[in-house]
């Protein structure tokens, strides 16, 4: 568990947002909100159902953070983090859990890259200081936090360059109810871990059923 307060920024004040600020505010850390308009609707609804959060622009909360969480949709992501200044991710552990989703208006969506490109690749070379760490992004939000299913518990896969970020990412994840993390080695690893929200999206929309997660049998001890 963490004890001492430390400052994460949330890059996005959407549903992935806001489910993992409450998550971070509950285990005390101070939340900051980076968005494009603190004075939107959409950022104080954010901040009431987070109260102890604070909102500022990217480059504001970026700066301030000991840690960021990217809650970025994936056609605001390069915009998104240009503005936010990668300098100010210098050191910093990321967690990308960003889908590179093309064509949400026509139902199920497609992956905008995959085979030799990832999101995770392009966030670590837009931020190219920064430990980034693909992580949350094969759950539902409604399950990054406390992930409980009647029929056992889900799993989590990870990737990354930085051995530290990861076991940093682990650590939150186990403080958020997860039993920890696969890791599946470095950012090039979310080439594989990008298409399996692929998996879970194509199952959801053909169900229209949103709260399933995967867990892996038989795991390498
Ligand atoms: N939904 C899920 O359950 C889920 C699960 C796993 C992974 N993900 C991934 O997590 C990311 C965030 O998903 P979400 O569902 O939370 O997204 P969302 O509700 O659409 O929120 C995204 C936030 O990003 C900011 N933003 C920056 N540039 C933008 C742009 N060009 N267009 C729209 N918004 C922009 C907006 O905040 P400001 O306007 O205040 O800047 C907005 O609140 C996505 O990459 C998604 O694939 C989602």
């Amino acid at each position: 568990m963490q004890t001492a307060t430390k400052t994460v920024t949330v890059l996005g004040n959407g549903i992935v947002g806001v489910a993992v600020a409450k998550g971070f505010a509950s285990l005390g850390y101070q939340v900051i909100f980076g968005t494009r308009n603190p004075d939107s609707d959409k950022s104080r609804d954010a901040l009431n159902a987070v109260p102890t959060a604070k909102a500022s622009s990217y480059a504001d909360a970026a700066k301030a953070a000991d840690l960021v969480f990217l809650a970025l949709p994936w056609n605001g992501l390069s915009e998104s983090l240009t503005l936010a200044g990668p300098d100010n991710f210098a050191g910093k552990t990321v967690i990308d859990a960003v889908n590179p989703l093309l064509d949400f208006a026509a139902g199920s969506p497609k992956l905008a890259v995959g085979f030799s490109d990832s999101a995770g690749e392009l966030v670590q070379r837009l931020l190219p200081q920064a430990r980034v760490v693909k992580a949350f992004n094969t759950i539902v939000f409604t399950h990054m936090v406390q992930p409980k299913f009647s029929d056992g518990q889900p799993d989590m896969f990870i990737a990354g360059n930085d051995a530290a970020a990861k076991q940093e990412v682990t650590a939150i994840l186990r403080d958020f109810g997860w039993r920890g993390a696969i890791d599946m080695g470095d950012i090039t690893a979310a080439r594989l871990i990008e298409p399996l929200a692929m998996l879970w999206i194509s199952y959801a929309f053909q169900r229209q059923h949103w709260t399933h997660g995967f867990s892996l049998l038989g795991q390498a001890k």
